[in-house]
């Protein structure tokens, strides 16, 4: 593969993190690995890199990205923090969690990264590879999953060559990660805390520091559509058609050929399929969700897939969320 780079993730080779560093500081695009998926990461302060994203994903201008920070104080500079947001980062950074806060006055933050918004997503990954990176090139990482637009998320170095690999300067490969769905983000700009996106965090982890359930946006939000923009889209979705099913439902009511589908779940189907991938943790069906889809639709034998509904507690919420919008035409 081209332009692919092993790097150990326990123990990063300095010499690798520099020239991709330098990549990025030249402008370039270097997809590197996070505990979540992969990323496409650019100069998150440089317009001109932040398009390439654009370009590279086919993604809609109105989506905004997060930016990718390697300590909590560096977010100081471009982000208005509330001791809440504070007390957040210092209980889940570095980890799954991103946190929506008013941009602030004066930040250099391109309206590219933002589009446009007041506000912005800021994250610090919690993996030795990422962190590395972003301190090397000084700057925050403007990231989105390294996917094109629309498909799922890249949960390893080869998923992200398949979509990216003719658009990223770089790909560092440190091999499969550890959640394999995004990070959770929550909106800290008003009172109450909003849940935008279900990620590796749970909500409920969050609520409970918190000491108060999240809300999720209503009607009431306004501009309702704006609070999550990348919720608007399709998204997560393989080549080929993803239909959902409940255990406590028959199979097939909706004219499958088991056949002619891969199964993807946590329960042994009451019948068998061309292929089926069968996780034994709500967190290893989280792990390998993405890649079973890609898995499936690059199968001959598959020509759907069908997906376990799970139950909607822990990471259950987040592959809920995925699933659905897999699923959705
Ligand atoms: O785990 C992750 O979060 C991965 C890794 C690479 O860090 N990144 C990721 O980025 O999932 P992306 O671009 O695929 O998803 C970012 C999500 C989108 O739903 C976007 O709409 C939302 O964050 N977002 C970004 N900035 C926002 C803002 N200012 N207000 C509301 N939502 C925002
Ligand atoms: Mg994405």
């Amino acid at each position: 593969m081209p332009n692919v780079v092993k790097i150990d993730k326990w123990n990063p080779d300095p010499a690798i993190i520099e020239r991709a560093a330098s990549v990025l500081k030249e402008g370039g695009l270097v997809a590197f690995p996070t505990e979540t998926v992969y990323g496409l990461g650019a100069d998150g302060l440089r317009a001109e890199a932040v398009r390439k994203i654009y370009a590279a994903k086919g993604r809609p201008q109105d989506n905004p990205l997060i930016l990718h920070f390697s300590a909590p104080q560096e977010t100081a500079r471009i982000a208005k923090s509330s001791r809440r947001a504070l007390d957040l980062m210092e209980e889940f950074w570095p980890g799954p969690l991103t946190l929506v806060l008013p941009l602030l006055d004066g930040s250099r933050v391109p309206k590219e990264v933002t589009a446009g918004l007041s506000t912005v997503a800021i994250r610090m990954p919690a993996h030795p590879v990422a962190l590395a990176l972003i301190e090397a090139t000084g700057r925050p990482l403007a990231a989105p999953s390294a996917n094109r637009s629309g498909r799922p998320s890249p949960t390893d170095a080869r998923a992200v060559a398949e979509d990216l690999g003719r658009f990223a300067d770089m790909i560092l490969d440190a091999g499969g990660v550890d959640i394999g769905l995004e990070s959770t983000v929550i909106d800290l700009t008003g009172e109450d805390v909003l849940l935008l996106r279900p990620g590796g965090l749970p909500a409920e982890t969050i609520a409970a520091f918190l000491g108060s359930p999240l809300r999720t946006p209503g009607a009431s939000d306004s501009p309702a559509s704006k609070r999550s923009p990348g919720v608007r889209y399709r998204h997560y979705a393989p080549d080929i058609d993803v239909l959902i099913w409940d255990k406590k439902d028959a199979l097939f009511m909706s004219g499958v050929d088991p056949a002619l589908s891969g199964f993807v779940g946590l329960t042994k189907p009451p019948v068998s399929f061309a292929r089926s991938i069968i996780f034994d943790s709500p967190e290893s069906y989280a792990r390998g969700l993405f890649a079973s889809f890609r898995e499936m639709e690059s199968d001959g034998a598959c020509r759907r897939i069908v997906a376990e509904w799970p139950e909607a507690e822990g990471i259950g919420l987040a592959l809920r969320d995925r699933i659905k919008r897999a699923a959705a035409r």
